[in-house]
């Protein structure tokens, strides 16, 4: 006992002129807990360390070829050659701007809201609507996005059930802390109705007059792979616009649901529909990232973008300038080479054209991996194209199951039995299948 309280006593030396005298303090330090480890790369550890030479890693969402390989898309590759061969491009490592390169701010707004919303997009532009800043990816930009509402406008939020483990540390982290959840998912479906009763109920009797804000995955959705149909994303729009609530888009995984980058803007695209929902008072949040659909993941490349009402006066330099003084606070200023490298991919024509094909190729490499594992285990609902998108699945294994499937056979999933699919290819499809055949037995 007397050990134990001696542990939390650190020793101070004060110089006294002739000697140091030493008195003991007691330190705070001691009341920090262990914080449990990541949900995701936490188990990219364990995997490094794994020695067995069948071990498949289906964790992370980073996307890997045919033969496991993380490689470098051919539209990033031959935009890094510009930049080697450009002795400017090459060596300017000084600061960017606090809030981002103002050549990727214009190629990423265009890409973003002239190609992705040709019919009410190039308006907002034009009317100077869209607050903008360059991030550190899509995890950057929920951060900052956080932060700033969480600092003038709402600490209260909903994030789906499931969710990427992430989004709650995010906001919990940046100043929420009302934290509620929605009904997204259960046994293999998506359960709308319940989702939007829940927000009627809730959100509807809330008289505090402080609004609701809303985590929506853009496409993909991390960790179940099922988004709703378009007909849903409309119903589920109005009853958000109608209860007044802020939606904050998660658009992290554009491209991988149909192969095709613009389509898959499409809850962009509703949400600005301008003959639906005029305008969204407390604005509308856009955290975009390029980490999955150019393979930028390390390079940190992403942006905030805000759609600002229309009849607040210079309300969209206000918002920069608060966005600005966020960064400024957290990380100074982003990063230069990926968003160099994003920047040129989305102005030159050629290199645009050739990431349009590189993304087409990964989602059809995706979806040809769901079709492996659905012939040999019978799952039906993983080869639902029309619903079951992107670079997830999730398989309803239970954690003992998962757990079973990593100590006895060096598959890893994340404990809530998402499966990242890239890591499945002809090599190690059959084991991967049998694995969790054997397990399934197992576990009956
Ligand atoms: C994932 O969910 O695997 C990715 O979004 C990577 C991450 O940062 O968690």
């Amino acid at each position: 006992m007397m050990q134990r309280s001696l542990s939390h006593i650190v020793r101070k030396s004060i110089y006294c002129g002739r000697y140091f005298h030493t008195t003991a303090v007691r330190s705070t330090l001691t009341q920090v807990p262990m914080a449990p480890p990541d949900g995701v790369l936490g188990l990219v550890e364990n995997y490094n360390m794994d020695e067995n030479p069948n071990k498949i890693n289906l964790t992370v969402g980073v996307y890997k070829d045919g033969w496991g390989q993380v490689t470098t898309f051919p539209s990033v590759a031959q935009a890094q050659k510009i930049i080697d061969m450009d002795g400017q491009m090459n060596t300017d490592l000084s600061y960017l701007p606090i809030s981002g390169c103002e050549d990727f701010k214009k190629h990423t707004i265009d890409f973003l809201y002239r190609d992705g919303c040709p019919h009410d997009g190039p308006a907002l532009i034009d009317e100077g609507r869209i607050s903008f800043v360059q991030t550190l990816s899509g995890t950057g930009a929920l951060a900052v996005t956080a932060k700033l509402i969480s600092s003038f406008i709402s600490t209260k939020i909903w994030i789906p059930k499931p969710s990427w483990p992430n989004h709650t540390n995010i906001f919990k982290k940046n100043g929420f802390t009302d934290i509620y959840n929605y009904s997204y998912y259960s046994e293999g479906q998506l359960t709308i109705d319940k989702w939007l009763q829940e927000l009627r109920d809730i959100v509807s009797k809330d008289k505090s007059g402080i609004p609701n804000t809303i985590v929506l995955h853009a496409c993909c959705h991390n960790p179940t792979g099922l988004d709703p149909t378009r007909k849903q994303w409309e119903q589920i729009i109005d009853v958000i616009h109608e209860l007044k609530m802020v939606p904050i888009i998660d658009m992290a995984y554009q491209g991988l649901e149909s192969g095709n980058l613009i389509d898959d803007a499409y809850l962009l695209r509703l949400c600005l529909d301008k003959s639906r929902y005029r305008t969204w008072p407390n604005g509308l949040y856009l955290c975009q990232s390029f980490a999955k659909n150019m393979g930028l993941y390390g390079e940190r490349v992403g942006s905030l973008s805000i759609v600002t009402p229309d009849s607040i006066p210079k309300i969209k330099e206000i918002l920069e300038s608060q966005l600005k003084q966020i960064i400024r606070s957290m990380y100074s200023s982003p990063p230069g080479y990926g968003s160099r490298v994003a920047k040129l991919v989305l102005s030159n024509d050629k290199l645009k054209y050739q990431w349009y094909d590189d993304v087409r190729a990964m989602v059809a490499r995706l979806k040809s991996v769901r079709t492996m594992i659905s012939e040999r285990l019978g799952w039906e609902d993983i080869i639902n194209f029309e619903q079951q998108h992107g670079m997830f699945y999730y398989t309803n294994l239970n954690p003992g199951q998962v757990k079973i499937l990593r100590d006895d056979f060096s598959v890893y999933l994340t404990n809530d039995g998402r499966m990242s699919l890239s890591g499945v290819n002809k090599s190690n499809v059959d084991y991967l299948c049998n694995s969790i055949k054997a397990t399934l037995h197992k576990m009956h």
